[in-house]
């Protein structure tokens, strides 16, 4: 399988990874390791950090009642989302191989039986189906780069920006040009090898984005209904909270982290042996973490100072920034810069979206990675195209969740990506050896003793208590 030199030289080229030897006699990647623990910190940082966080945490919070779905959410990242990524990691660096592979490698060590491959399989169509929706919400958000910068939020107010959205997503045309010109970018980086540039990116846009996000919540505090939007966000309110409002809030918690889909495994696969996983994961975690809670800090006080509505749905975001910047002094520039950041924020996303199926198509089906990226990216352009229309020719056919963008984000984010995560937690927890694992955490000791606990029963539990319950098979118990 490794005799494909045309994948080794493509996987090469996502540098960032410098080639070493194996630091000790276990196994290494063909194809190198991270030049740095900061390197794989900043992918792994640029994979989570995106559309998640700044749009769809507000405005699922928003849709599920705020306060108690945040409180389940975060006790979500923490109990299940932080343990799956650290198994996530350590199948990666132990199997050093594509997610695929990785799998196949592990379950025949440790289980006996290569068809734990079908998670890599789960994972490859669920980044197809995230990105063939997220590629459209990403283009808004180039849209809204050359909106702001021509000043067309500048001074107006919320009537103008609901107007300038409505106008835009209302044109399949214009909505479509965007999605295109978003895959096409995506595509190209992909095809080209990420090289430098990413982790140059990455390092630049985290802080920047951070920064800007923290200039928003001054004015936030100043100028919305600041007691209102905390109140809303950190006041629980349970008779609000539904099972499915609680699949949602866990969903979330596997969608902004880009865990449950092998993608994170991918990124392990590079890691050197000395780098401390745990301390990986919880600096992701804090991050990601920080700029979603942040996001919404910054537009539920917007939102009712405004007299919007928190449940408004996927315009959330893009119907009160640009109000809010439109109102402070070069809000023209702040506007321009705070969408430049979510693209880019959204594009390093995007990749890590696609690289589990380009990967598989290079590996096993023996295409350069060039024609792998056009292949796998026009697919997801074209199946781009229903969630294109669901906001226009097609808003009104509904069926299950909703709108076909509705029900593609329903199934991955609340369906596969925790069903992912069960299976990973399944496999690192009761599976894989005890020492195995140890061994990857650096040892047995009191994290480690905390990790297997999390991992084996709090993971698995809770993931399966929670699909169960929201599609109905378990019973109210008073
Ligand atoms: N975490 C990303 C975001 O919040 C989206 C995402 C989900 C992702 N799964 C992924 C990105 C896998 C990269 C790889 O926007």
């Amino acid at each position: 399988m490794y005799k494909n030199r045309r994948f080794l030289k493509a996987r090469i080229e996502i540098s960032m990874i410098s080639t070493q030897g194996s630091e000790s006699g276990k196994r290494t990647s063909l194809h190198g390791h991270w030049s740095s623990k900061m390197a794989f910190i900043l992918a792994v940082t640029g994979s989570a950090v995106g559309l998640g966080n700044v749009w769809k945490f507000p405005y699922v919070a928003g849709e599920n009642g705020g306060g108690a779905f945040v409180l389940v959410y975060l006790a979500c990242v923490l109990l299940i989302g932080l343990p799956v990524m650290m198994a996530e990691i350590l199948l990666g660096r132990r199997g050093r191989r594509n997610p695929v592979a990785t799998m196949a490698l592990l379950g025949k060590e440790e289980g006996g039986s290569s068809k734990w491959k079908l998670l890599g399989v789960l994972g490859v169509v669920a980044g197809i189906l995230i990105l063939s929706y997220y590629s459209v919400i990403a283009g808004w958000t180039l849209f809204y780069i050359v909106k702001s910068a021509t000043g067309v939020f500048q001074g107006a107010d919320a009537e103008t920006v609901g107007a300038v959205f409505g106008g835009f997503v209302g044109s399949w045309q214009a909505v479509m040009i965007c999605h295109t010109l978003f895959m096409a970018l995506t595509v190209y980086v992909v095809a080209r090898g990420v090289e430098r540039g990413l982790e140059q990116a990455v390092r630049f846009m985290v802080p920047a984005l951070l920064s800007l996000m923290v200039v928003l919540l001054g004015y936030s505090i100043v100028s919305g209904s600041f007691a209102e939007g905390l109140g809303f966000m950190f006041t629980p309110d349970f008779s609000k909270l539904t099972w499915n409002s609680v699949l949602a809030a866990m969903g979330q918690a596997f969608f902004t982290l880009s865990i449950g889909m092998g993608a994170i495994m991918a990124y392990g696969a590079y890691l050197p042996e000395e780098t401390s996983i745990t301390g990986a994961s919880g600096a992701v975690v804090t991050a990601d973490t920080s700029i979603a809670i942040l996001a919404g800090l910054v537009i539920f006080p917007l939102v009712f100072a405004n007299g919007l509505d928190p449940a408004e749905g996927p315009g959330l975001v893009f119907q009160t920034l640009p109000l809010a910047l439109g109102q402070m002094p070069a809000g023209a520039f702040f506007s321009t810069l705070f969408f430049v950041l979510l693209s880019f924020a959204a594009w390093t996303s995007a990749l890590g979206l696609m690289e589990p199926a380009v990967a598989w198509l290079v590996e096993h089906h023996n295409r350069s990675r060039s024609q792998a990226a056009v292949i796998i990216g026009g697919l997801i352009w074209l199946l781009g195209i229903g969630s294109v229309l669901s906001f226009n020719v097609l808003a009104d056919t509904q069926f299950l969740a909703g709108t076909i963008f509705d029900n593609v984000d329903f199934l991955t984010s609340n369906v596969m990506l925790p069903l992912g995560g069960l299976i990973i937690a399944i496999f690192a927890g009761w599976v894989m050896c005890r020492n195995s694992s140890a061994d990857e955490l650096g040892g047995a000791g009191t994290v480690y003793k905390l990790w297997r606990v999390l991992i084996r029963f709090a993971a698995p539990i809770g993931i399966l208590f929670v699909l169960l319950k929201a599609v109905g098979l378990l019973p109210d118990l008073g």
